[in-house]
């Protein structure tokens, strides 16, 4: 459907709203705040993510859900998808942990919000979820990605995930360092969640020389078993390092913590890592080269829609992963060529499949 005016809104002040839908609901049987976020549906189905995690407020939610979802939209574009932007975030009370009963409450809240979008938006796991809550959810609704196999699903996405990275990695260490190989080179992980976790233990496995950290303590097991150099979350940051390789929550590069970065590039699985998009600039400006988060993170809806909706065998969709190096490559390469930052270039990308798509659904 065309909008009424293609010059803008109407009336009104402030940013236009650029979602195609948002649903804000308090969940029937758990009475928890779910926002589902459908940015935008022009290449395909939009696709993203469950969050289930603790918030002082709904509205931070809802913020996180509209900047996740038009995130994804740039994913999708940019990974060449045939798919959108979508997200859902559960806003939970800061410290609660649900129980199985009030999970599976919630989880079916969730369904039942998906399954009013008929079929515009699905979602998969995401921080807080995990292939057993798909499963839930696909109680009430087939829309949800990443099932456990058994339950005839793709299963985790996280491996895939840190597949992709590493690739990212590669692409990222060739064009500063002119190697690809992380073999010696100094990297710092933050985070070791799901994602964070496998990726530490095939950039270990690499001959990578490995920094990491998390606000879980008990994940300095893995870096004793990885033979890696445990930091505490506060003076990771800061670690002279090759590469930072941000995989936990968003927001982390901003500009208190961009001076005082030591290293030379910066590249991670985290979702919305610049605060800000001007934040690209800040590391533009102090000769780090950053390679955007969508671009680098985009292994997991790759494999699983690859497998789950094209039917593609696991080894085919992981060599489809590993295609992220070319594309940050040739990213990076622009960026370098047009003396853009990388976020530009990419922004520019995910622009131009957005825009051929719309134009092809404007001709007769
Ligand atoms: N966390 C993934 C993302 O939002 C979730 C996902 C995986 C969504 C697979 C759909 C399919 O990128």
């Amino acid at each position: 459907m065309r909008p009424i005016s293609q010059d803008g809104p109407p009336s009104g002040s402030g940013p236009p709203l650029e979602h195609e839908q948002v649903r804000v609901r308090r969940g029937p049987r758990s009475g928890v705040p779910v926002v589902v976020a459908v940015h935008s549906t022009v290449l395909g189905q939009a696709i993203g993510g469950c969050r289930l995690t603790g918030y002082r407020h709904w509205t931070e939610a809802l913020d996180d859900a509209l900047r996740l979802s038009a995130a994804m939209t740039d994913k999708c574009a940019v990974a060449g998808l045939p798919n959108g932007g979508g997200k859902t975030v559960v806003a939970l009370p800061t410290g609660y942990v649900p129980g199985p009963a009030a999970r599976r409450a919630i989880l079916h809240d969730v369904a039942d919000t998906i399954a009013e979008l008929a079929g515009a938006y699905a979602t998969g796991p995401d921080i807080g979820t995990g292939p057993r809550d798909m499963t839930i959810i696909a109680e009430r609704t087939p829309y949800a990605f990443c099932r456990p196999p058994a339950d005839g699903g793709s299963g985790d996405s996280s491996v895939h995930t840190a597949t992709g990275v590493v690739a990212a990695l590669r692409a990222l260490c060739a064009a500063a360092f002119g190697s690809p190989e992380p073999a010696g080179r100094r990297l710092a992980v933050l985070g070791l969640g799901r994602v964070g976790g496998h990726l530490a233990r095939q950039l270990a496995a690499a001959g990578a020389d490995l920094v990491v950290t998390d606000v879980d303590p008990g994940r300095r097991a893995l870096a004793d078993e990885l033979g890696a150099t445990w930091r505490e979350p506060e003076d990771a940051l800061g670690c002279e390092v090759d590469v930072l390789v941000p995989a936990a929550l968003g927001g982390i590069l901003n500009p208190d913590t961009v001076p005082r970065l030591r290293c030379a590039a910066v590249a991670g699985p985290a979702n919305n890592q610049l605060d800000a998009p001007a934040t690209a600039d800040l590391l533009h400006r102090r000769g780090i080269l950053w390679a955007p988060d969508f671009v680098v993170s985009a292994g997991g809806i790759i494999h699983a829609t690859a497998v789950e909706l094209h039917h593609e065998t696991t080894e085919r969709a992981v060599a489809r992963v590993r295609g992220i190096g070319d594309t940050l490559a040739r990213i990076l390469a622009d960026a370098a060529r047009t003396g853009d930052t990388p976020a530009a270039a990419a922004h520019r990308l995910a622009r131009q499949r957005l825009d051929g798509r719309r134009l092809d659904l404007a001709r007769p």
